[in-house]
């Protein structure tokens, strides 16, 4: 018998189904809550609420366990590539040799932009944030390939839609990058690696030969696969209730990265060095600062600390401190921030309000220095995060489609006045 939990309204019991994942993870089905008993339930910022059942990503927030389809993020970051990590998470399983050689011809056939895309570039300020402007193409895209209008449309064509997403992010990414420095656009160069033709189109020249730093580009490679999915956050979560609506893949991608722009999701990267910056221009007093981000009348907030799940530690903080450490030592770099950086943890990991609430350094703590250290413009980190995420925002959309999920339309509970009569505008 399938277990249930009882909750009594009125003084009615209602059962409610429980729902046990694959890890054990406990549900209380309420589906049929408000049609039984009239009640909805409240939970603003959707902290105890479950909006799927999904088969893409574990986490534990109270082990620090992350996992793509079953395999741990430790073994992925250290040992795969990361088209292999998207084909794994968009597929469900890891490719075969010969799978992803398929897979990686594929998204090379796709790299090139419509050449009347470079014409919106034109358009844009000088000073335009790259978010703005990346989330804007993405929707673009949409209306250069008409047919991904209708997501009930054949396999084949959808596939096409992934595939083109996936090659063409870098290559706008890059464009991006290369219009706010006023240096012309690198065309994708498709016998180099999905990263290192990143790379290229970023930091390469017309007038000079590029050769990508194989530090850089496995550096790039650990950072892309430690972002590429998180299960129900904030981005995933508006790509699939965009997606709900039957709007198309352009469309509803465009929607997540507009959503992982803010400093509280992936815009936290870019304002953890700005953050570390301040502190380190201001003289460096971390007791000041730290005492400002506990001031609840203060709206300083330590970024890049604390996180919606993870609260022992997040697992992805800790492979990145390790990274930033040997890619800075292998690279010969030495950065005043990442000493504020490790210093600022100190303090925070051993004062009360941190250890008491659970804020650890999240993914972005130490991102924003590996980004900087390797020539990334503190403004394009959150495009970054935005290029690793892609697999995981399209996998979250895939899977709400095929499980026929409906239309995502939350309640309220309404505390707006109630029924007054209109008075015409003289006689008020
Ligand atoms: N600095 C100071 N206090 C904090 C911080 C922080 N960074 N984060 C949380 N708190 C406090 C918060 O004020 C609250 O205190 P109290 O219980 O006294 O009211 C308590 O800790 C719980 O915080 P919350 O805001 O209820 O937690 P949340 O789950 O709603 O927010 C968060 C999670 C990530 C938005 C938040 O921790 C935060 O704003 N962190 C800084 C921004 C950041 O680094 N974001 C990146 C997240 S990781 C990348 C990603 O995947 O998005």
């Amino acid at each position: 018998m399938s277990e249930v939990a009882k909750i009594e309204l009125e003084g009615k019991v209602f059962e409610l189904p429980i729902i046990t994942g694959s890890e054990q993870e406990k549900a209380l089905d309420i589906s049929k809550l408000r049609s039984e008993t009239g009640y909805i339930t409240l939970d603003r910022g959707f902290k105890n609420t479950g909006s799927c059942q999904s088969a893409i990503t574990f986490l534990d927030g109270e082990k620090g366990i992350l996992r793509y389809r079953g395999y741990p993020i430790e073994q992925l970051a250290e040992e795969a590539s990361f088209l292999e990590v998207t084909y794994l998470i968009l597929k469900g399983e890891l490719p075969t040799a010969e799978q992803l050689k398929d897979f990686e011809e594929n998204i090379d056939n796709h790299t090139l932009v419509h050449e009347d895309m470079k014409r919106f570039f034109e358009a844009y300020p000088a000073q335009a944030h790259p978010m703005g402007i990346l989330a804007s193409m993405i929707c673009s895209m949409s209306t250069f390939y008409p047919e991904s209008q209708n997501p009930n449309r054949s396999k084949e064509a959808f596939e096409l839609s992934i595939n083109r997403l996936i090659a063409k992010l870098p290559t706008l990414a890059a464009m991006v990058y290369k219009n706010a420095v006023r240096h012309p656009f690198m065309y994708p160069k498709n016998d180099l690696g999905y990263i290192e033709n990143f790379m290229y189109m970023m930091f390469g020249m017309p007038t000079e030969d590029y050769e990508p730093n194989p530090v850089i580009a496995k550096a790039l490679n650990k950072l892309l696969i430690l972002h590429a999915d998180h299960e129900q956050n904030c981005s995933a979560s508006t790509v699939r209730i965009v997606g709900s609506s039957q709007a198309n893949l352009y469309a509803s991608i465009s929607a997540g990265i507009s959503a992982l722009w803010g400093p509280l999701h992936g815009g936290a990267n870019q304002a953890v060095i700005e953050m570390l910056e301040m502190i380190e221009k201001d003289g460096g007093d971390l007791d000041k600062w730290i005492e400002k981000a506990k001031d609840k009348n203060d709206p300083f907030r330590l970024m890049g600390f604390g996180h919606r799940v993870y609260k022992n530690f997040d697992p992805r903080a800790t492979i990145i401190k390790k990274a930033c450490d040997d890619i800075l030592g292998e690279l010969g770099i030495e950065d005043p921030t990442l000493d504020i950086a490790k210093r600022l943890e100190k303090v925070a990991l051993e004062d009360e309000y941190f250890v008491k609430r659970g804020l650890y350094p999240n993914v972005d703590f130490y991102s924003g220095i590996i980004y900087r250290a390797i020539g990334i413009p503190t403004e394009m980190f959150t495009v970054m995060f935005a290029l690793g995420r892609l697999p995981g925002w399209i996998a979250q959309w895939r899977e709400m489609l095929d499980n026929g999920d409906p239309i995502g339309r939350p309640r309220q509970v309404y505390v707006g006045s109630t029924k007054r009569d209109f008075v015409p505008i003289e006689k008020r």
